[in-house]
C-alpha cells in the first residue's frame, strides 16, 4: 500500500509510521475513530468500514469539512484554488507559474518566499477580513511557514509567508484525499477529545488510534495540553480497555533528555513498541535523535 500524504502537511504528521503502525493495529476495523486526527494522515492509511475522526482545532476541522464537500468535484475545487492563485499573483510551480530566473539566481534558497511575500500578505489581510473563505485559509496553509495554522491573540491568522508553492506534492496530495472522501465514509467532528469519546457508541471490532499532543515537546497545538489532560486520557483509553474496546496510542516517551514518566508507568499495562521516527520539533527542523516514540495498545 502507498502511504498517502495529507494535503494539510500538518506539523506531527504521522505518515511516515504509517506502514509501522498499520501492521500493529487490529486486522479488521469496524469503525476507525481518531479523536485528535490533525491533518488526517493516520486515518487516510488505514483501511476501516468507516471512519469517525475528531480534532478540537476549528480550522482544521474546517479544511476537512472544505475537503469532503468537494470530494467528487475535483476539477471545480482545483479550479478555484488556481483562479485565487492568479487573482493574488502567487507562483504555481504544478501550473507553470513560475519564479523568474533572475529571482532564483538572486535568491537561490528563498526565491518562493521573496517572490509570493507580497501576494500572499495581501490574501492573508483579506482572509482577515471575516474568516469565512476556507479555499483562502487552505492557500495561506500551503503558502505559509511550514504548512502552519496559527493566529495571534486577537484571533488573526499571522504566519508568515513560506519558502514553497503550489507544486507536484500538493496537488498529488489533493487528488487522493478527494479520492478518499469520495470512496470512503468519513464523519468529521470538532469537539474536545473527551466528549468526543463519551458520544460513541462502541462496537466489536471498533478502534480507537490516539496521536495526542506530546507532553515533552514543544508544539504549537502542545501549548493546550498539560500533565492534567496527559493522565486523563490515559483514564478514558484505561476505561475503553474495561469495555473490550480496542485502542492503541502514539506518543513520545523520549525527547531531548525529557522523559514522560506518566506515559511510560501507564504503557507497563499494554503492549509497547518502539517506533521509528524522525521528529521534527516546527521551531528547530533539525532531525533529533535523541527522541523516542512508543507506540501502546490493548490489540
Ligand atoms: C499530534 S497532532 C495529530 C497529528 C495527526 N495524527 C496527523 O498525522 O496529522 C495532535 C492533534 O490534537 C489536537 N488536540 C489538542 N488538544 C485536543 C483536545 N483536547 N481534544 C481534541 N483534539 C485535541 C491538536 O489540534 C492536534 O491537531
Amino acid at each position: 500500500m502507498d502511504i498517502l500524504r495529507s494535503p494539510f502537511f500538518y506539523v506531527g504528521d504521522k505518515y511516515k509510521l504509517m506502514p509501522q503502525l498499520n501492521k500493529l493495529f487490529p486486522k479488521e476495523i469496524k469503525t476507525y475513530y481518531e479523536p485528535f486526527c490533525g491533518g488526517g494522515s493516520s486515518f487516510l492509511n488505514t483501511k476501516a468500514e468507516r471512519y469517525i475522526v475528531n480534532d478540537i482545532n476549528f480550522y482544521i476541522f474546517k479544511l476537512h469539512k472544505l475537503f469532503k464537500q468537494n470530494a467528487k468535484k475535483e476539477e471545480f475545487f482545483v479550479n478555484i484554488l488556481f483562479d485565487l492563485i492568479k487573482k493574488y499573483g502567487l507562483s504555481c510551480s504544478y501550473i507553470g507559474i513560475n519564479v523568474p530566473e533572475e529571482l532564483k539566481k538572486k535568491y537561490v534558497k528563498t526565491y518562493y518566499a521573496k517572490y509570493n511575500k507580497e501576494a500572499y500578505k495581501k490574501m492573508r489581510d483579506d482572509f482577515n477580513i471575516n474568516q469565512a473563505n476556507f479555499y483562502l485559509l487552505y492557500l495561506l496553509l500551503i503558502y505559509g511557514f511550514n504548512h502552519m495554522i496559527r493566529f495571534n491573540s486577537q484571533g488573526l491568522f499571522n504566519l508568515p509567508v513560506g519558502n514553497v508553492d503550489y507544486n507536484n506534492n500538493v496537488a498529488k496530495a489533493i487528488k487522493s484525499y478527494l479520492n478518499f472522501l469520495a470512496l470512503n465514509n468519513v464523519i468529521l467532528k470538532n469537539f474536545d477529545y473527551k466528549i468526543f469519546l463519551k458520544k460513541q457508541s462502541f462496537e466489536e471490532k471498533d478502534f480507537v488510534f490516539c496521536d495526542p499532543p506530546y507532553l515533552i515537546s514543544q508544539s504549537e497545538y502542545n501549548k493546550i495540553w498539560n500533565t492534567e489532560e496527559e493522565k486523563k486520557l490515559y483514564e478514558i483509553l484505561d476505561d475503553l480497555d474495561k469495555r473490550n474496546i480496542k485502542f492503541g496510542l502514539t506518543n513520545l516517551a523520549y525527547h531531548k533528555g525529557n522523559k514522560n514518566e506518566i506515559l511510560l508507568k501507564w504503557s507497563e499495562k499494554y503492549n509497547c513498541y518502539s517506533v521509528n521516527s524522525n521528529y521534527i520539533s516546527f521551531n528547530d527542523n533539525t532531525i533529533k535523535k535523541d527522541s523516542k516514540e512508543i507506540y501502546v495498545t490493548n490489540v
